[in-house]
Order: C-alpha cells, then structure tokens, then sequence
C-alpha cells in the first residue's frame, strides 16, 4: 500500500463530485446503529464543516497566485470540492436540527477558533489549514480503511461519509502543497517548527472540542455524566477506536521530509469508487464553485 513519494503522485487527478445526500428521504435522529455516542460524535465532526471548510478554502485561495500551473489547478479543484462538502454538510447539520437536536453551541465555538485565526496573518490561517487537512485525510483513511466505523449506520447517511473522505484523500496534499510553496523562502528550521506548534495546537483545540460537542449532542440525548464519558471515551479511544488508529499517522506528520503522500492511500479510493456506482453518472465539476 505504501510507497514513498516526496509529492502529489504525477498521475493523481483531483475530480470533484457534485452529489447530494439525504434529501429524498428523512433521516432517523440516532442514524449511526442507534447508538447515541457514535451519532453524537459524527455529527459534532459535521458541525465544523460547513463553517470550517469555507474557512479552508479561503485560506488556501490567498495562495493561488505564485503558484505552479499544476498546484494551481489542484487548488482550484480542491475549492470546489470543499465547496460542495460545505453545502453538503450544511443540509445534513439542517436534518440533524429538524431532528430536535440543537447545534448552535458548537456552531458558535467553531465560529470563535475561526474568528481567532482570521485575526492572525494569511500564512497562519494557511498553517492552520495545512494542519487540519493532514488530520481530516488521516481520520478519512482510517473511516474508508475499517468498515467498523460506519457499520450499523443508516445507508445513505453513511454514504455522505464515504464520499466526503474519498475527497479528503484525493485532495489532501494541496493545502501541504500550497504550504510548501508559500514558505519556500523560510528555513528548514522555522517551516517544521511553525507546522509542528500549529499542529499541536489545532490537535488539542479539536480533541476538546469534538469531545465537548459531543457531549453536549449526548446530553440532548439523556445520557450525562460518567455514563457520557464512558461511553464516549470508549467509543473515541478503544472500540472502534478512531483516535488511537490515526496516532501513528498523525505521529507522521513530524518527521523530517513528511508529505501527505508518503503513504499514498490511493487504493481506499478505487474500492470507494467500485463500490459506489452513483459516481460514475454523478456530474463532474471542473471549475471553482
Ligand atoms: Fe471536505
Ligand atoms: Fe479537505
């Protein structure tokens, strides 16, 4: 599965894909198995996403001009993908609302990180979001890689999932990219130390922010307390597991000559794409949204 490469493989095309999910059918409040911790923490993770994916394009955009042809068009692809990530997640945080849950808390602490970073300099909201697309492709390797993170999940909602990290995959090595190229001038040095201390942080501000969001949907749900964080912690760090199987990718990430696609992870994409026939008719989007 893997090979070394210091780059975006030569024959990688970013090819965003304009599907919609969810809107024929209504979607069950505990969509995920029932199982109040699994939905709770899916849909904190979706929360961010309308908000904080607009956030990274914005961020990435600001580097556009200087850069390669090829970076350049990768940008482009990778805008209209995140794009249609935002829209997508947006009507799927509206079906969650018309479910009974309430998002406006984790909206607003989504809302204040980000009002944070926009007050930095340009190149800080491009660390930032260099960070945050290494940690959104490794959790989407690890959801496409282990079908037991999505098993007993409503089919269709399920499938936005899937979708969603297909993308995240393709495209996670613009925004490093596009990093790479905006810090070329800076020592060897001040690029790992400055992508290390963003990366620390963003870590910890998503670790405690999932993890309260999470809570706070579980809670509308009746279930608080040690109860709560059992069954949350459990769910996070043993059974599935999700964060205790990304560590040693994120781990990666600090390494001398790291590059998103020194693990290139491109087979999760083809066993996606066979097995989701709807791409293949879907409309492909060429340019920017
Ligand atoms: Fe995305
Ligand atoms: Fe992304």
């Amino acid at each position: 599965m893997a090979t070394t490469t210091l780059t975006a493989p030569e024959d990688l095309r970013i090819t965003p894909r304009d599907r919609r999910f969810g809107r024929e059918a209504t979607t069950p409040r505990l969509w995920h198995g029932a199982r109040v911790e699994a939905t709770a923490l899916y849909n904190a993770l979706s929360t961010t996403f309308p908000a904080g994916e607009a956030f990274f394009v914005e961020s990435v955009r600001q580097f556009r001009d200087g850069a390669p042809p090829r970076l350049a068009d990768e940008i482009k692809a990778f805008t209209t993908q995140e794009a249609i990530h935002s829209r997508e997640h947006d009507a799927f945080n509206r079906r969650a609302a018309e479910s009974g849950y309430d998002l406006s808390a984790l909206e607003a602490r989504v809302d204040e990180r980000l009002a944070l970073t926009r007050g930095r300099p340009p190149i800080v909201s491009l660390a930032a979001t260099m960070a945050l697309e290494h940690f959104t492709a490794i959790l989407a390797h690890e959801l496409l890689a282990d079908p037991r993170h999505l098993a007993g999940a409503d089919r269709e909602t399920a499938d936005l999932w899937r979708w969603h990290a297909c993308e995240e995959i393709e495209h996670k090595g613009v925004a490093y990219d596009t990093w790479l190229n905006a810090t070329k001038g800076w020592s060897r040095w001040k690029r790992w130390s400055v992508k290390a201390r963003v990366m620390l942080l963003v870590t910890r501000n998503f670790v405690v922010d999932r993890t309260a969001g999470a809570l706070e949907l579980m809670r509308q749900d009746g279930v608080t307390g040690m109860k709560a964080w059992a069954s949350l912690l459990t769910y996070l760090w043993v059974r599935p597991g999700m964060f205790r199987k990304i560590a040693g990718a994120w781990l990666g990430f600090f390494l001398p000559g790291f590059h998103p696609w020194t693990i290139d992870d491109r087979h999760l994409l083809a066993a996606y794409d066979a097995t989701a026939p709807a791409l293949a008719s879907s409309k492909k989007v060429r340019g920017a949204a």
